[in-house]
């Protein structure tokens, strides 16, 4: 299948002067295919939605990309996420961005028919009727009432904000669609009303949504594919079946492990210990510090991510390279 986005050994760093840099994301490498919902799990701070904003060309300071290769595959166009310029082009009609938090799109001060209408005349060239008339009947059938259109974001709930931010990033029918945390913060119900219409437009427009989420449960509701991220590095990724029925990092086994289950009294395992602090990350395995299985080896070298099974990889020395010649310090797989 044509890869939509590539992910190459890319390493970013928030960097200000006289800190040290904070390395969010150390030789990450994964690809997007269309049409396919990949999920992006991990702890709180192991780099998720800094991997989003690089994605989605957002890149300003003290947030640079110290290495790597980031593109999307657009009809046969290469584009560099670091091309400006053709981000600009591309964004709302190619790949959209819905930031951690709704309110930060949304212009607080201005009715979202208004928003809602500078995004469409940026990309689509429609009369002010048609564009008008689209977008009412797009409204609607993300599930909002039209008054949305004539009200301030202030005046919705958290659930209807986030359709309306869902149906501004799906509107122009854009191949990628990048969705940081769209349900948390929502109740249960709203939240899964949320899930429910992100897969229903996924599959009607046959886009690519990455979706980053720090609950495993809602990767295994709707995610095809899950990508575990673990202090700025992937982890482990694997079509989300197969990562919930046997994960291989010990990290995936925990996180797994510590979700509550239906009927079940017993209070889950919870991870011990805590992320490491990303301005001086641990040596060899990030994880090792918290890991039941380390080895002294983890202790000293960074395992490269392999590919185990068809399309399961995962970084962790319990699981040998295929090839035990190949040197460690060969670029990681592409997942
Ligand atoms: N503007 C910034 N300046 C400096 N460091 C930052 C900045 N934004 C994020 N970081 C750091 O970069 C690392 C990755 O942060 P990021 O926000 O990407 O994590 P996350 O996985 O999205 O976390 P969360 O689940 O809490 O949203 C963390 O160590 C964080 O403290
Ligand atoms: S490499 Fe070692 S420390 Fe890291 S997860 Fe695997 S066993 Fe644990
Ligand atoms: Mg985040």
């Amino acid at each position: 299948m044509p890869e939509l986005l590539t992910i190459e050994g890319l390493s970013a760093t928030y960097t200000r002067r006289g800190l040290s840099p904070v390395k969010a994301l150390t030789n990450v490498n994964f690809s997007l295919v269309p049409n396919e919902i990949v999920g992006v799990a991990g702890e709180s701070g192991c780099g998720k939605s800094t991997l989003l904003k690089v994605l989605s060309g957002l890149l300003r300071p003290p947030l640079k990309i110290e290495q790597g290769d980031v593109a999307l595959h657009l009809k046969g166009q290469r584009i560099a996420v670091t091309n400006a310029r053709e981000m600009s082009r591309v964004r709302w009609k190619n790949i959209s961005y819905i930031p951690q938090s709704s309110m930060s799109v949304l212009n607080p001060v201005v009715r979202i028919g208004k928003q809602f209408g500078w995004v469409v005349a940026a990309h689509a060239h429609l009369s002010r009727a048609d564009t008008d008339a689209r977008i009412r009947s797009f409204v609607e059938r993300v599930g909002l009432p039209e008054r949305v259109l004539r009200s301030y974001p202030h005046q919705l709930s958290g659930g209807m904000r986030q359709r309306v931010v869902i149906a501004m990033a799906t509107f122009l029918h854009p191949q990628l669609v990048l969705a940081d945390e769209p349900t948390t913060g929502l109740d249960v119900v709203v939240q899964r009303s949320v899930l429910k219409l992100i897969r229903t437009l996924q599959r009607e427009f046959g886009m690519t949504v990455l979706m980053v989420s720090h609950d495993m449960g809602i990767h295994y509701q709707v995610s095809d594919r899950t990508v575990v991220m673990y202090a700025g590095s992937v982890a482990e990724t694997a079509p989300t079946e197969a990562l919930f029925k046997k994960p291989l990092h010990p990290y995936t086994q925990r996180l797994i492990a510590s979700l509550p289950r239906l009927g079940d009294e017993e209070k889950r395992e919870s991870i011990t210990g805590s992320p490491p602090n990303l301005a001086a990350p641990p040596p060899g395995c990030r994880f090792h510090p918290r890991c039941p299985a380390v080895m002294e080896h983890c202790k000293r070298v960074d395992p490269p991510l392999i590919e185990v099974k068809p399309r399961h990889f995962v970084a962790c020395h319990l699981y040998p390279e295929p090839d035990s010649a190949q040197p460690a310090a060969t670029p990681r797989a592409r997942a």
